[in-house]
């Protein structure tokens, strides 16, 4: 297929819950573009060439399936693809420093430095370089310092187009966005490279949603966005402490908050936790950030969401544990989802690894049950395989439990014959409903002892 008829040549580093995605939307809304995804994991380009697509994401094949081939390609090979392309997004990982100074606070910037290395070695012609991943303020004047140390007389402009899609309803986010932002520096050839990009999103995005703004504007404002919402359920989650206490019902404190115009209603539902690969990432980012500036109170500030969210996931275990008259030692505990939402086969930071951990340090019996993530579970668990039980059917799960433990709100576990479940657990049956996706009274009236997350305990003795 002759590369000519495309009028753009896009190329994005790094094949994975962003990159892949992402790229597919850009082939199938502009069959004009010609657009290759590459990454140095061969299994992974592998599954993106086939249809068992290395994540699961709703709708992400049908996506796929109508550019691959045509104007979509998956690749292994680097340098041929850099030095044909004149648009590279970068969308590689970013994972929290595990050493040296900022360790566990600051981005390990090692994938993305390799890259600009990588695209300034292959390059022959000026690009530019998209930075698709969320990265630390400045990064972008970084890349462009290693970037143009060439002795090719090549220019290379970065431009920020953080991402905000979220995993499960990615393509919805992708396709219908609220909006598209697109940093870049306010010389001529910044604005230049920067209208080059809004240009790829007007293809289908209305240009009112196409936002603009100075690069550090960019990087910043994609932290920011995830501190807030990770904020909003770390706000939610400490209410959630208060109402169990105080006899009040979170969810309903929930709507009141909800329906004042000036807060809104997302984000407001109590859990045993937010998970995902960027919020605790993303706001330890934010946290370092302002330490390096002396700005220690705004750090503390951002800290303690993150400090929120470790104290709801303990605080679920130390109720499972309180409740099952204080040992669960070879006690069979069901945990009902274990990605780190619903509909994701994602479980990277899931509140449910830690929920199992802690369950197995007090020598609990795990089963593991989860319609989509129980490869990744046993991913995360392989040192402990041998001491826990993996089941995707939720009846065989919970078959001689003593409790279950819902810790991802797939809708399927809300239409479970739960009568048919008690009938097999073993008694007291107990039920920790740490999605509040459940009947609770319902579940009261077969036998259970109801859990729910800051509602009132329903529980069948009172002395307890
Ligand atoms: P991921 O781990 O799923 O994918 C990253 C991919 O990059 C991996 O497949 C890895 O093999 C590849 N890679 C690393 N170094 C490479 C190199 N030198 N050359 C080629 N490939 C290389 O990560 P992700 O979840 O897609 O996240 C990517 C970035 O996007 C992160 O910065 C993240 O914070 C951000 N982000 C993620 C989400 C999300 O929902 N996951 C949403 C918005 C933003
Ligand atoms: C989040 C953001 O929503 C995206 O905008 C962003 O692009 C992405 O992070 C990223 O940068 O990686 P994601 O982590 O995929 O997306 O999923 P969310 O829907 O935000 O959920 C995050 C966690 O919060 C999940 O564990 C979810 O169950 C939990 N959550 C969410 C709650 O506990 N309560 C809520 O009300 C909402």
């Amino acid at each position: 297929m002759g590369s000519e008829k495309f009028t753009k040549k896009i190329l994005c580093i790094g094949a994975g819950y962003v990159g892949g995605p992402t790229m597919a939307m850009i082939a199938a809304k502009c069959p004009q573009y010609k657009v290759t995804v590459v990454d140095i994991n061969k299994e992974k380009i592998s599954a993106w060439q086939s249809d068992e697509l290395p994540i699961f994401e709703p709708g992400l094949l049908d996506v796929v399936k109508q550019a691959r081939g045509r104007n979509l390609f998956f690749s292994t090979e680097l340098e041929k693809n850099i030095e044909e392309s004149e648009i590279i997004f970068v969308s590689v990982n970013t994972p929290t420093k595990t050493f040296g100074e900022g360790a566990g606070k600051s981005a390990d910037l090692q994938y993305w430095e390799k890259c600009a290395r990588d695209i300034r070695e292959a390059s022959k012609s000026d690009k530019i370089i998209v930075e698709k991943s969320t990265l630390p303020v400045k990064t972008a004047i970084a890349m462009e310092r290693i970037l143009s140390v060439n002795e090719k007389g090549l220019h290379f402009e970065v431009v920020s187009n953080p991402e905000f899609l979220a995993e499960g309803t990615a393509i919805r986010d992708l396709e219908n966005p609220d909006r598209v932002l697109i940093g870049s520096k306010e010389t001529e050839s910044g604005l230049k490279a920067r209208e080059s990009i809004v240009e790829i999103f007007a293809n289908w995005i209305p240009r009112d949603r196409l936002i603009t703004s100075n690069l550090m504007s960019a990087e910043l404002s994609k932290l920011v966005a995830n501190s807030f919402l990770a904020q909003r359920i770390s706000s939610i989650n400490s209410i959630s402490a208060l109402c169990e206490k105080v006899d009040a019902n979170v969810t309903e404190v929930a709507k009141v908050l909800g329906m004042d115009s000036r807060i809104g209603n997302k984000f407001l539902n109590a859990s045993v936790g937010y998970g995902g690969s960027c919020f605790k990432k993303d706001i330890l980012n934010l946290v370092y950030l302002c330490e390096t500036f002396g700005l220690h109170e705004v750090a503390a500030y951002w800290e303690s969401v993150v400090k929120m969210n470790d104290y709801q996931q303990n605080r679920f275990v130390q109720t499972i544990n309180q409740a099952l008259f204080n040992t669960v030692a070879n006690k069979r505990i069901a945990l009902f989802g274990f990605a780190f939402k619903a509909n994701t086969s994602d479980t990277r930071e899931s509140p449910a690894f830690y929920v199992t951990k802690k369950l197995m340090e007090e020598k609990a019996h795990v089963v593991i049950s989860d319609p989509k993530a129980l490869n990744n579970a046993k991913i995360d668990l392989k040192n402990y395989d041998s001491i826990i039980e993996y089941e995707e059917d939720p009846y065989k799960a919970a078959d001689k439990a003593h409790a279950i433990a819902v810790l991802t709100e797939w809708n399927l576990y809300k239409e479970l014959d739960y009568e048919k479940i008690y009938k097999k657990m073993e008694r007291p049956a107990f039920i920790f409903d740490g999605r509040n996706i459940l009947d609770h009274q319902k579940l009261f009236e077969i036998g259970f002892n109801v859990y729910p997350l800051g509602k009132p305990h329903l529980i069948h003795f009172k002395d307890v």
